[in-house]
């Protein structure tokens, strides 16, 4: 049975989509399957894996509501060894479309991905930043969650209201979900922000952060451009290497609970 991973934090621009990419990217490097689900109406993961250039194509959308089987959705080996279900601004209306449904409208997304998860070794879900019905969706499908922290002012505020929300899900919709780690983001070493910031983060939630963090690395923020991960866009950049510490991590986090 794959594991389904949430990459998931309210807050905007904190580094979701480029982890979701290069995570789902690394662990491919080292011969795992992997399934990318773009959650975000925003179809960022989407386009930086080039997955956006036929319009006919189903996208999680259509899954979700209009019944279209997942199978059918799926971009097969876009980037070396990944699939993606993509997404674009269709899903902008799903969160009003699924509040309207009487009945298991936070399930949604777990019944979508039932019959593919044996075919993977990791699903990685790219959510939107929101706390809406779509990352209760994706919340309830997932295994854990992997939370990206931006080294700035707030980050800790957010975490804390995520993790009520993760209570909130742990006690309605989904009480296996486990929080897969802290990921802090886009620090510099170079600045006291970044430095303090991690050290708060560190100091509150302990092992649940990971050893590596991403450092800044402008290398990350051109290879979506491209269409490509980190790992063909500049395999010896900072970013690279970062992406291939976590993904080590997160391998080793699994092997223990297996
Ligand atoms: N480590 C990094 N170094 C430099 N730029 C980065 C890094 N991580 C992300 N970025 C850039 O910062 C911006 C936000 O990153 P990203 O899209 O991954 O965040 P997000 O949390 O998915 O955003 P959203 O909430 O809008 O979905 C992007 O332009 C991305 O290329
Ligand atoms: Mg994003």
């Amino acid at each position: 049975m794959g594991k389904v991973m949430a990459i998931s934090n309210q807050k905007g621009g904190v580094g979701k989509t480029t982890t979701s990419i290069n995570l789902a990217s690394g662990l491919a490097h080292v011969g795992k399957k992997v399934l990318l689900i773009d959650f975000d109406s925003q179809g960022n993961a989407t386009q930086g894996l080039g997955a956006n250039q036929n319009n006919s194509q189903a996208t999680i959308y259509s899954v979700l509501m209009e019944g279209v089987p997942i199978q059918q959705a799926i971009v097969p080996k876009v980037n070396p060894r990944i699939d993606i279900v993509p997404a674009n601004i269709n899903l902008a209306g799903a969160d009003l479309d699924m509040d309207k449904m009487e009945y298991g409208k936070e399930e949604l997304l777990k019944k979508a991905i039932a019959p593919i998860r044996d075919q993977y070794d990791y699903i990685i879900i790219d959510c939107p930043p929101s706390l809406g019905l779509l990352n209760t969706n994706a919340l309830t499908a997932a295994d854990s969650i992997l939370i990206p922290v931006q080294c700035e002012y707030y980050a800790l505020e957010g975490v804390t209201q995520l993790l009520i929300t993760i209570r909130l899900v742990q006690r309605t919709s989904n009480r296996n979900l486990k929080i897969e780690g802290i990921l802090l983001t886009m620090f510099d070493i170079r600045t006291r922000l970044s430095v303090d910031v991690s050290q708060d983060v560190r100091q509150t939630f302990g092992k649940l952060v990971y050893q590596n963090s991403i450092p800044r690395n402008v290398k990350l923020s051109e290879a979506p451009s491209r269409g490509v991960s980190i790992f063909e866009y500049d395999p010896k950049s900072t970013g690279a290497k970062a992406y291939a510490g976590l993904t080590e991590e997160v391998l080793k986090r699994n092997s223990k609970e297996a």
